[in-house]
């Protein structure tokens, strides 16, 4: 197994005490015994949750990528905690989903999982990436936003929940812009 980031990898978390009484994690690629908890994280952060096995045939595809985030203490449970699934052509990137269990939310999981999916997609020769959000959706957009992600469009009727249909906003990150290259580099 190949850890991809720890926490305090990335340079916004220089405000934060990292020691004893820090949250550990660490963020790895997906096994296919994190499928059913990815399952969990998915429906409850999800009005249309995407089973095990859909996540599973999805990551069999060789340009999909999914990250975990563990906690990353010798003794706590290895369960993924959140994660990000991700997905590169060519030289462009898309972040297609990414979710962080309730209970763990607000703890820089979020940040730390986007991080090592973004160096991941840099590995790959990704020029932008691109993601949908709820424009609704505070906590992902200030995420989104805090990252270097702007909002390239709209897409209207992407989404569907009781109250109907409503949009989404695109966002568009451009990796060779000088801060992502030292967050990536
Ligand atoms: C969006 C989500 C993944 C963020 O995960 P997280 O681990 O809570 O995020 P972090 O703790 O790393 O926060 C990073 C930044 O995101 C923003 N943010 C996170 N939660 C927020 C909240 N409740 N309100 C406002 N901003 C928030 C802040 O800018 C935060 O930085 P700060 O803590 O320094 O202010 C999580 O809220 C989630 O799983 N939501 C449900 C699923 C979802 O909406 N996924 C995105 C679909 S596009």
């Amino acid at each position: 197994m190949t850890v991809v980031a720890n926490y305090g990898d990335d340079a916004n978390d220089g405000d934060r005490v990292i020691g004893w009484l820090s949250p550990l994690r660490t963020v790895d690629a997906v096994q296919p015994a994190d499928y059913d908890t990815l399952e969990e994280i998915h429906a409850a952060s999800f009005d249309a949750p995407w089973s095990a096995d859909e996540q599973a045939a999805l990551n069999d595809k060789p340009n999909v990528a999914t990250f975990v985030a563990r906690r990353g203490s010798a003794t706590s449970s290895r369960r993924p905690i959140g994660f990000i699934t991700v997905r590169h052509a060519a030289d462009e990137g898309e972040v297609l989903t990414m979710a962080v269990h309730p209970r763990q939310r607000r703890a820089g999981v979020g940040r730390l999982l986007l991080n090592a999916a973004l160096r991941h997609l840099y590995a790959e020769r990704v020029n932008e990436v691109f993601l949908e959000v709820d424009p609704q959706n505070e906590p992902a957009l200030n995420l989104y936003k805090r990252t270097g992600f702007v909002p390239v469009g709209e897409r209207p009727d992407y989404y569907r929940d009781a109250n109907g249909a409503h949009k989404a906003l695109t966002m568009r990150l451009e990796m060779n812009q000088p801060e992502m290259l030292a967050r990536c580099g």
